[in-house]
């Protein structure tokens, strides 16, 4: 099969050298399985590191096994989750949170992703009135599924609201990294701004699988081995996904990954700002471009690169890059967009 480089996903990325190479040197010897091992130990002192602060570290498969157990752990069979439409969870989790959490998803349309403090407070009336779900989690996507970036006051916001309204806030931060690398530190983003629990991410930054359920709110936790064993996302060889994230949080390789992949997306956005017949759609702070363009040119660029359509209305398309990504790739990439306008507007 001829090689395609591939803007779709930052999942579409291969394993980081440094992964890997932590996955062989955890390949060796006996360890007791489940996670009561040394590699999972040490992972869970490196994320009390990076949060400075004392969390709660569970290790899951995958980004859905995260969010859907998450969520589960906070609530009871009456109380929903307020999101917006874009969130992964309501658009890209094949309805697991309706099935497995058994919640209603209650969703806010947003023009940037982002799910704005004053948007709770419709969701209100319902508190107390047995006819109506109940709202219980406020959860937001940091890095957000439009590519765009909470600031730590926009946080804050979301946060005191939710708290002074009995709701606990969940982060959907499968790209943290890359907000955490445009605007961070971890600390000042998560950790104090009273976020309870996150999702963190760690397959689209350089890992081969494993993702992350971090209580900040550590009184949170009390129950969630179980749930984790519930739901199906309980590793019984940990280490391997313990020993990625070791890697991964080490030495800024976890900063240094998104980093790369932010910029890489802002030279390709960049570029893109010198063709007149592409619009580029949202602010590229992380690592996806977004933009509308000739609907002629998608199909023969498609051929060379691959990549989805966001939005068939208006021809807009999704463009990530990721660790992976060099500026080789954009280059290649912005003289195959030009020469496919070029034969257009010929
Ligand atoms: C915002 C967001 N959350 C969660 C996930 C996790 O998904 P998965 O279950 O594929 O690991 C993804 C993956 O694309 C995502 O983009």
């Amino acid at each position: 099969m001829p090689y395609k480089k591939s803007f779709a996903s930052d999942n579409n990325a291969p394993v980081h050298d440094k992964i890997m190479e932590a996955l062989i040197k955890a390949n060796r010897d006996d360890v007791i399985a489940y996670g009561n091992d040394p590699y999972t130990d040490e992972c869970s002192k490196i994320f009390k590191k990076i949060f400075r602060y004392d969390v709660e570290s569970f290790l899951v498969y995958n980004g859905t096994g995260a969010n859907v157990s998450a969520v589960t752990n906070l609530l009871k069979p009456f109380q929903a989750v307020i999101c917006t439409e874009t969130a992964h969870m309501n658009n890209d989790e094949c309805g697991a949170p309706e099935k497995f959490a058994g919640c209603k998803l209650l969703t806010v349309p947003t023009t940037d992703g982002k799910l704005k403090a004053e948007q709770l407070k419709k969701f209100l009336h319902s508190k107390g009135f047995e006819h109506h779900v109940q709202p219980k989690i406020v959860s937001i996507t940091q890095a957000t599924e439009l590519g765009t970036i909470y600031s730590v006051k926009e946080i804050r916001n979301i946060v005191k609201f939710a708290h002074n309204n009995d709701l606990y806030v969940h982060v959907d931060g499968a790209r943290i990294a890359n907000a955490v690398a445009a605007i961070g530190p971890l600390n000042k983003l998560i950790t104090e701004t009273g976020v309870d629990v996150v999702s963190f991410g760690g397959t689209k930054n350089g890992m081969m699988f494993g993702e992350a359920v971090v209580f900040v709110n550590k009184a949170l936790a009390q129950n969630y081995k179980y749930i984790r064993k519930q739901s199906m996302q309980l590793a019984s060889k940990m280490r391997y996904i313990s020993a990625q994230y070791t890697a991964l949080l080490s030495n800024e390789l976890w900063i240094n990954n998104a980093h790369h992949a932010n910029n890489m997306a802002k030279l390709m956005a960049d570029k893109l700002e010198d063709i007149s017949e592409i619009n580029i759609t949202q602010p590229v702070q992380t690592n996806a471009v977004f933009a509308t363009v000739p609907k002629e040119i998608i199909k023969p660029l498609q051929e060379k690169f691959f990549f989805y359509i966001w939005n068939h209305a208006n021809n807009e398309v999704r463009w990530m890059t990721s660790f992976n990504t060099d500026e080789k790739d954009i280059k290649l990439f912005i003289d195959e967009i030009k020469k496919q306008l070029a034969r257009l507007l010929k």
